[in-house]
């Protein structure tokens, strides 16, 4: 099926690990020109790198902070002059700490809202800055499963990701009038191959970091589709969600890519 994303200019931020970095290498795949916005340089030009030999158009890596208005403003305008536009922006830049709510503190939920909500907000204000301008976009944020349904040791993670599903269908409803789209992605339990598919802030650095493989044993039996989830699973719903030319009358959408986790009608 032809996507259309041929040489169209996408930001994918995070993009240096794991589900990012898979979203990348699909969009490469399609031919796009792949801008990855992350903390890690290093690890983004490997991912740049692979996206070249994939069949992107072009790849650049800009170090980017979401947190940091400033940073965002100078990815865009960097994007601008380099690729001319930006088409589609992917918020992929998430990150937890799991544990019960009784045992964090005021200054990790300080961390968490930076990380997963304002870097949320300064992407978006940035990017309908230069989409309502150029007459459309796409955007996707990554959400998570839990946000859908609560889960334990992830209160304020799932909390923060629900208010992100919230601000995306606002977000669709105010800017459907200048052909923006806006729609969020669900991912459950998505680990990567090997450590090599992770950055060095990544949340999967350390193989077991997250989960023990007992612990990825019975979380793959509570799956209706009974396996953990794969990057490039997540991946192929974004890349979807992109495409106007085939999703082009989706918007305000929340989508689980979750192996069935969460079934919402
Ligand atoms: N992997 C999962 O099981 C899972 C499940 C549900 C939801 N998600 C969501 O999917 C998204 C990607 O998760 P992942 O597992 O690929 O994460 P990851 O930890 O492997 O990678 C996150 C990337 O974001 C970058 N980053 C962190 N803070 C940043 C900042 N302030 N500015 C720019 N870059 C920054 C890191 O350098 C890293 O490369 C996140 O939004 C996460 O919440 C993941």
């Amino acid at each position: 099926m032809d996507l259309d994303l041929k040489a169209r200019s996408v930001i994918v931020t995070g993009a240096a690990s794991n589900i990012g970095r898979a979203i990348a290498l699909k969009f490469a795949e399609e031919g796009a020109k792949i801008t990855i916005a992350d903390l890690d340089v290093e690890s983004g030009e490997k991912v740049a790198a692979l996206a070249k030999k994939a069949g992107a158009a072009d790849a650049q890596v800009i170090k980017t902070d979401i947190t940091d208005l400033d940073s965002v403003e100078n990815l865009f305008d960097t994007v601008a002059k380099t690729f001319g536009t930006v088409e589609a922006l992917v918020n992929n830049v998430g990150w937890d700490d799991l544990m019960f709510f009784t045992q964090t503190t005021p200054e990790l939920w300080q961390k968490l809202i930076a990380i997963n909500y304002v870097g949320l907000l300064n992407c978006t204000k940035v990017a309908l800055a230069h989409m309502v301008p150029n007459g459309g976009g796409s955007m996707v944020s990554i959400s998570s499963d839990a946000s859908r349904q609560g889960e334990p040791r992830e209160a304020v993670y799932g909390g923060l990701k629900a208010a992100t599903n919230s601000f995306m269908k606002t977000i669709a409803k105010e800017n459907g009038r200048y052909n923006i789209r806006c729609n969020c992605v669900c991912p459950g339990v998505t680990v990567p191959e090997t450590t090599e598919e992770t950055s060095e802030n990544s949340m999967w650095k350390e193989k077991d970091a997250m989960f023990t493989e007992d612990q990825f044993v019975a979380i793959a039996k509570t799956l209706p589709l009974k396996r953990i989830g794969k990057p490039q699973d997540v991946a192929n719903a974004v890349v979807f969600l992109s495409s106007n030319h085939v999703a082009g009358y989706i918007t305000g959408q929340v989508l689980s890519a979750s192996g069935g986790y969460s079934m919402i009608g």
